[in-house]
């Protein structure tokens, strides 16, 4: 068992100092900072299920089985990443939590460019690129009393041999400012903000697309749509509707709305 101190590079989280984010009497009520764990997503689901209120973020050092979309894994050595989720109880209508996902994603590429100081971009809906890499993602789960937990991964010091996809980077890999503590409590500061003037619009379109289509980099791209049944289709991204939808008209002419699904970005058009 490696001690606190083995990879110099990677010094462990203070949850003393990560609480003072907690401590202004916003959203963020408790933050908990735990060494190992499956994944942050399941334990926030189960204190949602158990009643907890929102506000609660749990982190964890290390996961054993991170979750990532699409049924996916996602993995990361030890504090080597920012692995935490967020429990959330939006009062909005239901149709507008489709964009929750965009008002993340939005505000973690928003920290990692104060922050590691990085050119960070949105693949629709919410994968987090620099230089068309991805450095980060999202997911966001519904609990059946309307509860939202919302996982966030990102890269901080993986290396290149650790990174469980080649087209996967590191705020460390490209050249970034690689202070997790820093980013973490950026992050929350970030959803915190962008997730109060969203709420007190009722989830209006406008707290959130004309930003997040500022930073996404989906938009003008010749994309595939990979669906979850295996198929794809290509075509130009059009626009992110208000639904938060990605618009892709195809070689046909007609434009496709697509709520879910994996985008690759092939290249940009023209
Ligand atoms: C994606 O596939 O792009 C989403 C990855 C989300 C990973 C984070 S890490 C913290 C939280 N806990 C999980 O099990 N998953 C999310």
């Amino acid at each position: 068992m490696p001690g606190r101190w083995t990879d110099l590079d990677r010094p462990p989280l203070s949850a003393a100092a990560l609480n003072a984010v907690a401590r202004g009497g916003g959203l963020w009520r408790e933050i908990r900072v735990v060494e190992e764990t499956g994944s942050t997503n399941a334990d926030v689901r189960v204190a949602a299920e158990q009643g907890e209120a929102e506000g609660l973020v749990v982190i964890a050092e290390k996961q054993s089985g991170g979750r990532g979309r699409l049924d996916r894994q996602w993995e990361s050595p030890a504090r080597a990443s920012v692995l935490m989720s967020l429990l959330l109880r939006p009062t909005v209508a239901a149709a507008r939590l489709p964009l929750l996902p965009l008002v993340t994603g939005l505000s973690v590429v928003e920290a990692v460019r104060a922050v590691a100081e990085l050119p960070a971009a949105v693949k629709w809906p919410n994968d987090v690129l620099v230089d068309g890499r991805k450095l980060g993602g999202i997911l966001v789960e519904r609990t059946p009393d309307g509860a939202v937990v919302v996982g966030i991964g990102v890269n901080v010091t993986t290396r290149p041999d650790e990174l469980p996809v080649p087209t996967g980077t590191s705020i460390q890999i490209a050249g970034g400012v690689p202070d997790r503590e820093s980013l973490l409590k950026e992050v929350l500061r970030a959803v915190e903000r962008r997730y109060a003037v969203f709420a007190a619009s009722g989830g209006a379109p406008d707290s959130v697309l004309p930003a997040y289509r500022e930073v996404c980099d989906t938009v003008g791209r010749v994309v595939d749509v990979q669906l979850p049944d295996g198929a794809s289709a290509r075509g130009v991204a059009m626009t992110v509707d208000d639904g938060g939808m990605l618009v892709v008209r195809g070689a046909d002419g007609v434009e496709r709305t697509w709520s879910a699904g994996d985008v690759v970005h092939v290249r940009a058009e023209g």
